[in-house]
This record gives C-alpha cells, sequence and structure tokens, in this order.
C-alpha cells in the first residue's frame, strides 16, 4: 500500500522503515528539513538498533522516501499515520503538534477524490481523536468522516528493541471511527501474525497509557519495597522479588516448564523509571483523570516514589562514603536505559545534578552518548578506564552490556577508593574481585531504628 507518515521521531521513522520493509511504499514526513535531508541520506537521527540497515535498503530499493511536503505525500497515499510528539506541558499532554498535522492532512484531504485513512500513532488522551482530531480534519477537508477513514493506532515499541518490537508485535490494537477505517488500516499490517484488536478510538488511547501506567507502576512497586528493605537489616529485594515471582499467576509452568513473562522484569529494583514515554504518560493520564475530577491516588504514588529514587541513590553513595563534598565520582551509564541515546528524563541526570550541587567532582562514561547536546552535565569521559581513574566510586547507573560485563580486576586497581554502587543490580557481585566494596539497591542496611534488629548491626552488603 501507498503509506504517508508525519513525524520522524521514534514511532514515526521506525514505523516507516518498517512499513517500508515489509513491501509497502513510504513516505515520512517532517517539518524539519535537516531531518528530512538525513534521513535520505540513510542516516536515523538517534541511535536505534538495526534501523539504519533497515533504512538503507529502504532508500535504495526505492520503497522509501523522506519529504517535507506533507500535501503531497498525502495526495500519494492511501494511508496516512499521524507520528508527531505529544511532549508533556505542566503534565498535560501537548496537542499541538497533532492539531498541526491534522489541519494539514485535512486540507489536502480536500482536493482528493480517493478513499483514504487517517489513523493517529501519536499517544493522545481519550477522546482527542473522535473529537479533536476529527473535528479538524472534518473542518479542513470539508467532508465528514466516513468520507475518509478515521483511526486511532498506538505504537507499544521499546527505544533500543523498536524494529524489533515493531515487526514482531504483541497485539496490533485499531481504534476505528467506523468498520471500513479499521478494515482499511489493517491492510498495512496483513502480513503480521499477531492478534489484531478492533476497538473504539477511546478504548486505543487508553490501552497506550494503561499499559505504560501498569509498567511503571511494577517498577515504583518494586522500589518502594526496596527502600523497606534497606531500612530492614536482614533482608534484600532481589531474593524477595525472586521468591514473589515463582507464584504460578506470575510465572506459569507450561508443559513441565517454568514460563518467565518478559513483564517480570519491571519488577525489578533501581534508581527509578526514565525516557520519553513512562513519565510523560503516567503524567498526562493523571492529568487527564484530574481534569474529569477522578481521584488517581495510584498514580500519583507511582509518580512520586520514582521522583525519590535519584536523591536515594545519592544518599546511598553518601552513606557509603561518609562524606560528599569533595570526592571524586564515576558515572557508568547516562542514558535512561541500555540500548538508546536518549536522555529524556534520565534519572542519571538528576544523580549528576544532586552530585554536582554536594561538590562532588564527577566524571561519567556511556557506551553510546557522547553528549549532553545542552542539559547541564559534566564533560563525558572516552572510557570506563578514564572515567575510573582515581575514583572514590564508582556509580552503575545504566546497565549497559559494556559496564555489566566490565572486568573489575583491571578497573578496580584505577580507582582511589574500591566503591561499587549499583544502582540497578545489573552487576554479580560474587563475581567481583576481594577488595571492592559492593553496594546494591534494596539490601538491609541501615540500622532499624530502636528495635532487635537494630541493635544486630548493619549487614547484607
Ligand atoms: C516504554 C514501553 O515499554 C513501550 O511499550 C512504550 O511504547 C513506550 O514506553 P521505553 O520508554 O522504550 O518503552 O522503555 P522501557 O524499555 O519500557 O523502559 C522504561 C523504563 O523501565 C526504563 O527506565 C527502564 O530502565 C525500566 N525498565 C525497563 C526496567 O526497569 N526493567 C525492564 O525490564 C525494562
Amino acid at each position: 500500500m501507498r503509506i504517508a507518515v508525519t513525524g520522524t521521531g521514534y514511532v514515526g521513522l521506525v514505523s516507516g522503515v518498517c512499513l517500508a520493509h515489509v513491501g509497502h511504499e513510504v513516505i515520512c514526513v517532517d517539518n524539519v528539513p535537516e531531518r528530512v535531508a538525513a534521513v535520505n541520506e540513510g542516516a536515523p537521527p538517534f541511535h536505534e538498533p538495526g534501523l539504519s540497515e533497515l533504512l538503507s535498503s529502504g532508500l535504495h530499493e526505492g520503497r522509501l522516501r523522506a519529504s517535507t511536503n506533507l500535501a503531497a505525500a498525502v495526495a500519494a497515499s492511501e494511508v496516512i499515520l499521524i507520528a508527531v510528539g505529544t511532549p508533556s506541558a505542566d503534565g498535560h499532554i501537548d496537542l499541538g503538534a497533532v492539531e498541526a498535522a491534522a489541519r494539514e492532512v485535512g486540507q489536502s484531504l480536500a482536493g482528493c477524490a480517493e478513499y483514504k485513512v487517517v489513523a493517529v500513532k501519536s499517544t493522545v488522551v481519550p477522546g482527542t481523536t473522535d473529537t479533536l482530531v476529527r473535528g479538524i480534519l472534518e473542518q479542513a477537508a470539508g467532508k465528514p468522516a466516513g468520507a475518509f477513514g478515521l483511526c486511532m493506532n498506538p505504537e507499544f515499541l521499546r527505544e533500543g528493541e523498536a524494529v524489533r518490537d515493531f515487526l514482531n508485535p504483541d497485539r496490533i490494537v485499531i481504534g476505528q471511527w467506523d468498520a471500513n477505517s479499521g478494515a482499511q488500516l489493517a491492510r498495512i499490517y496483513e502480513s503480521f501474525n499477531c492478534p489484531k484488536i478492533f476497538t473504539g478510538l477511546r478504548n486505543a488511547e487508553l490501552t497506550k497509557y494503561a499499559s505504560n501506567a501498569l509498567l511503571a507502576t511494577l517498577i515504583s512497586f518494586s522500589n518502594e519495597m526496596a527502600g523497606l528493605c534497606e531500612a530492614t537489616p536482614g533482608t534484600d529485594i532481589a531474593e524477595v522479588l525472586a521468591a514473589l515471582v515463582l507464584d504460578r499467576r506470575w510465572s506459569p509452568v507450561v508443559d513441565g516448564a517454568r514460563v518467565r513473562p518478559e513483564i517480570l522484569t519491571y519488577l525489578r529494583a533501581g534508581c527509578g523509571f526514565g525516557g520519553s514515554c513512562l513519565p510523560k504518560d503516567v503524567a498526562a493520564l493523571r492529568g487527564f483523570a484530574r481534569e474529569r475530577g477522578v481521584p488517581t491516588r495510584l498514580l500519583e504514588a507511582v509518580l512520586e516514589v520514582n521522583a525519590l529514587r535519584p536523591a536515594a541513590i545519592v544518599a546511598q553513595i553518601e552513606e557509603a562514603l561518609g562524606n560528599l563534598q569533595g570526592s571524586r565520582i564515576a558515572i557508568l551509564g547516562v542514558s535512561f536505559k541500555p540500548g538508546t541515546d536518549d536522555l529524556r528524563e534520565s534519572p542519571a541526570l538528576t544523580i549528576l545534578r544532586l552530585l554536582a550541587d554536594a561538590g562532588v567532582k564527577v566524571r561519567a562514561y556511556d557506551p553510546v552518548v557522547k553528549t549532553f547536546a545542552g542539559a547541564a552535565g559534566p564533560t563525558l569521559c572516552a572510557s570506563l578506564e578514564e572515567a575510573l581513574d582515581g575514583a572514590d566510586a564508582a556509580v552503575v547507573v545504566t546497565p549497559w552490556p559494556e559496564i555489566v560485563a566490565a572486568d573489575w580486576r583491571v578497573l578496580a586497581p584505577r580507582m582511589r577508593n574500591r566503591v561499587i554502587v549499583d544502582a540497578r543490580n545489573g552487576l554479580d557481585a560474587a563475581a567481583l574481585p576481594d577488595g571492592i566494596r559492593y553496594l546494591g539497591i534494596g539490601r538491609g542496611r541501615r540500622p532499624w531504628r530502636g528495635d532487635e534488629l537494630g541493635k544486630s548491626g548493619t549487614q547484607g552488603n
């Protein structure tokens, strides 16, 4: 099919490139000419494993191109995907780019006799597609929805796994204005072998938010339990969660073997969730609920627990070193998770700021992020070794494989004090050489104020 995708961010560009890969003719549209030029040259504007290869083959085989001309792309296409950004503004979603895209698409639809489907792929709060977007499209096109198709088709891809997630989806959710809209949109996914859920536009919109809110809830639950463990000598969150997930309702036994659903990886204590989706989407859902007078105490708590994590990590470093002022600390990993160069809402940025405020001399290293590009931060070192030279502590913030598998026999002697704070519990503590003081997350270490356990002293490090 002929497809136009507007927006060349993670969702837009990955969708466009992957849809071209499965055989469609795709035009990716963006209003930033430099971005369009980069895409046409085969250079994705962000780091995403596998994307550059598929982009190059799409361009080479002539099924993919980028353009700044949305009107022409709409005129040439049967399906138009709106995949522009929906940033957060004061806890509410900013729909400015969606509105602008809808207006331009609508204007172009006015001159088209052919039936076309417009699908919103951007993450938008329930009601956006059938009120705001439909209204703009109908007014600009001069015809009602039905004369053109209208869908809401959320995207569930993860950064770092985006190409794989898009090409092997768990499900495809198609919110439809009418059955014809959904049927036409589904044609672009004909070769995808997964459940396709046809539902209402608002259900599709809410499914995306509810999915991300649940992931965030699991992470904050784990972190709250970790905090409790830290105040309770003799406990270890990793052991508690490992036993918890063996409940068959979490890890069923299928054909005699234990199945470990991937979702369980979100039940893991760390320095909190970040990225372009989880923090923004939970805040937007809370804002949406507030506007309707619906209490969302759980979402409030999920965000609150998350906001406390960087300070908890800094407190742990301070406890380990006794005094932060003047100390030298190596921050290992700064992207919000491994596999991406995305710094948006990365817990590392907050940890770096708190350490700088406390008078710490910080050096940071990340295998992929080589500049803070506007965000405040220390100079990024070229290697793990450089970051660790003379350090009083190493703090593992992003568990990149290179960092998790680092050889501490070689690295530790470069440090002034051999302290490792593992803010993700990603290292194999048992495999570390002697002489390193290792502190993970959620291990009982603080005295339990005044009671019997406290008298037994701290333990578990
Ligand atoms: C998320 C959703 O997973 C995806 O479905 C949605 O489309 C966009 O938002 P992403 O932002 O790429 O994707 O991040 P994700 O891999 O889910 O990680 C989010 C946060 O959870 C990160 O801070 C990460 O460190 C943490 N995380 C991730 C875990 O704690 N455990 C994991 O196994 C994966």
